[in-house]
C-alpha cells in the first residue's frame, strides 16, 4: 500500500484544500472505510462522528447502495437531462412520498449549493419578485448566490456578493440580546417580529422568499421552537412569500426524522433543498422540490433552470437505494433512538466537565458549545477566530484517540452516521471526555 505520507504529500502538491491557508492543511487520510469507520494509510482506524460533511448517513460501504451503483453503471451512466429515464422518474415520486405533504416535483442538481441557487432562481421566477431572506449564522453551500445567502463568516473573502440578499437576525436564544430577561419561546418569537419588521422595510413586493435550514447545521446548530416556525409561516402568507427550507445537511434522517423540517408538522413548505443524505454521499447528487402549484406554474412558463448532470442516472439510482436503506433498516427511527442516548450522554459529560457550556440538537445532530465560563459564557475559542491552544488541544486529542469529526472555533460537532450502535456511542463519548480531560484547566469559573 501507499504511504500515508506520500498520499498526504501529493495531495498537497497538487491538489488545493477548502478553507484553509495550503500550508495549514494537514490532513488525514482514507485507505478504507466500513460502516461508521475508516482507517487511514497506516491503518489507524477512526470514528467516523460526522459523517464526513455531515452525508455519510447510511455509513461508509454500504452493499446494498453499491449494488445499486454497480448495476446502475452496466445499464445506463448517463443521459442528457433532455431524456427520461427509470432511475429518474422513480426517484422524483419517492421524493413526493418522503417530503412534507404538497410538495411535488423535483429538480435535480449535482450537490447542495446548485439546490439552493435553482431554488432561489426558481422562487424569484415564480413569484416576479427578487430578495431572498436568509439568516445570519446560516451556510447555504459555495457558488456565489448560495455563499452570500448563507451568513456564515465563509462569505466574507467574497463579500458583497449578489445584491438581492437580505439578511435576518438569528434565534440563538444562549447568545442573542434579544432573549434577555425572556423565555425561549418569548425571545423566539421577538425574532420573528423583527423579521416582519425587516420584511415590510425591504417591501414585502420585493420578497420572492425566506430561506431558512429545516434544523440549522454548520453554523451551530441554533434552532428555534415550533412557535417560531408557525409565525414565520405567517409572515410567508401575509406578504405572499415563499417558504424556502434547505434540508441539504438536516435532511434523510439526520435529527430523527425525514427532514428537520418534518420536527413542525404544521408548517407548509414551497421549495425544499435536499443533497447531502439524498446518496449519503456515495455519488453527488442535489435536488430542489417545488410545490404542486409552483410544478404547475411551470407548465406553460418555461423554468429556466439546467445543468449538464441534472438527473444524473448514477445518482438517481444511489438516491433510491439510499431511500430504500433508509426505509428497509429503520435507521430514521434508529437516529431519534440513538439520539436520545447520545443527547444523555452529551448531558453526563456536561456534569463532569463545566466547560460544556450547551448542549443542543436532536438525533444524530448535536454539538456542545465549549465555555470559559458558564455565567459569561465566554467561547473558548472566539467565533470566526483561529483555535485557542485549549479547542486546539481539543481537536488534536480527538484525532490522536481516532476520532474524526469537526471543531470549529467553541462548538465540537456530534454527527455519526445513522447505523450507529450502543457501543459505538459509549466509543466516542469516552473520547469526548478524554479531551475534555485535557481542558478542564483552561476553565475559569
Ligand atoms: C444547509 C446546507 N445547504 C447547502 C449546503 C451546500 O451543499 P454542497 O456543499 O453540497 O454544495 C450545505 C453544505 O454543507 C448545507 O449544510
Amino acid at each position: 500500500m501507499v504511504s500515508l505520507s506520500d498520499v498526504v504529500q501529493q495531495n498537497k502538491d497538487y491538489t488545493l484544500a477548502s478553507w484553509a491557508a495550503q500550508s495549514s492543511w494537514n490532513p488525514i487520510t482514507m485507505a478504507r472505510a466500513e460502516g461508521v469507520y475508516f482507517w487511514d494509510h497506516a491503518d489507524k482506524r477512526f470514528i467516523d462522528w460526522s459523517s464526513q460533511l455531515m452525508n455519510v448517513n447510511v455509513g461508509h460501504g454500504h452493499p446494498h447502495v453499491i449494488k445499486a451503483i454497480q448495476e446502475q453503471a452496466a445499464k445506463v451512466t448517463y443521459a442528457y437531462p433532455g431524456i427520461a429515464t427509470e432511475a429518474r422518474g422513480r426517484l422524483g415520486a419517492l421524493l413526493e412520498e418522503v417530503t412534507p405533504p404538497g410538495l411535488k416535483k423535483t429538480f435535480f442538481t449535482n450537490a447542495g449549493a446548485e439546490a439552493v441557487e435553482n431554488a432561489m432562481k426558481l422562487a424569484r421566477l415564480y413569484t416576479g419578485r427578487q430578495k431572498i431572506l436568509t439568516r445570519y449564522r446560516s451556510y447555504h453551500g459555495a457558488t456565489f448566490g448560495a455563499m452570500t445567502a448563507g451568513g456564515d463568516p465563509r462569505r466574507l473573502a467574497n463579500e458583497p456578493g449578489v445584491p438581492w440578499i437580505v439578511r435576518l437576525p438569528d434565534p440563538y436564544a444562549y447568545r442573542s440580546p434579544v432573549y434577555r430577561g425572556l423565555s425561549e419561546e418569548e425571545g423566539d418569537l421577538a425574532i420573528a417580529d423583527m423579521i416582519e419588521e425587516i420584511v415590510q422595510m425591504e417591501g414585502p413586493e420585493n420578497c420572492a422568499a425566506i430561506m431558512w435550514e429545516g434544523y440549522s447545521g454548520s453554523s451551530g446548530i441554533i434552532q428555534p421552537g415550533a412557535a417560531f416556525f408557525t409565525r414565520l409561516r405567517e409572515i410567508c402568507d401575509r406578504y405572499g412569500i415563499l417558504l424556502i427550507i434547505d434540508e441539504v445537511m438536516s435532511g434523510f434522517g439526520r435529527t430523527g426524522e425525514w427532514f428537520g423540517i418534518d420536527h413542525y408538522p404544521d408548517v407548509k413548505v414551497d421549495i425544499m433543498t435536499m443533497a447531502k443524505g439524498l446518496t449519503s454521499g456515495y455519488v453527488p447528487l442535489g435536488a430542489t422540490t417545488v410545490s404542486e402549484e409552483i410544478g404547475a406554474y411551470f407548465d406553460d412558463h418555461v423554468m429556466w433552470a439546467g445543468l449538464t448532470y441534472s438527473s444524473h442516472a448514477l445518482g438517481c439510482a444511489t438516491a433510491i437505494a439510499n431511500i430504500e436503506v433508509y426505509r428497509n433498516e429503520g435507521l430514521i427511527d434508529n437516529a431519534r433512538e440513538m439520539g436520545k442516548k447520545l443527547r444523555q450522554g452529551l448531558l453526563d459529560l456536561a456534569e463532569q466537565h463545566p466547560c460544556i457550556g450547551e448542549v443542543r440538537g436532536t438525533g444524530l445532530h448535536q454539538v456542545i458549545e465549549i465555555v470559559k465560563n458558564r455565567e459569561t459564557r465566554e467561547p473558548m475559542s472566539a467565533w470566526n477566530q483561529p483555535l485557542t491552544e485549549a479547542m486546539a488541544t481539543v481537536a488534536s486529542s480527538l484525532r490522536a484517540d481516532g476520532m474524526s469529526t469537526f471543531v470549529r472555533w467553541n462548538w465540537i460537532f456530534n454527527c455519526p452516521p445513522l447505523i450507529l450502535n450502543d457501543e459505538q456511542l459509549q466509543e466516542g463519548l469516552d473520547i469526548i471526555d478524554n479531551a475534555l480531560n485535557k481542558i478542564d484547566k483552561y476553565y475559569e469559573g
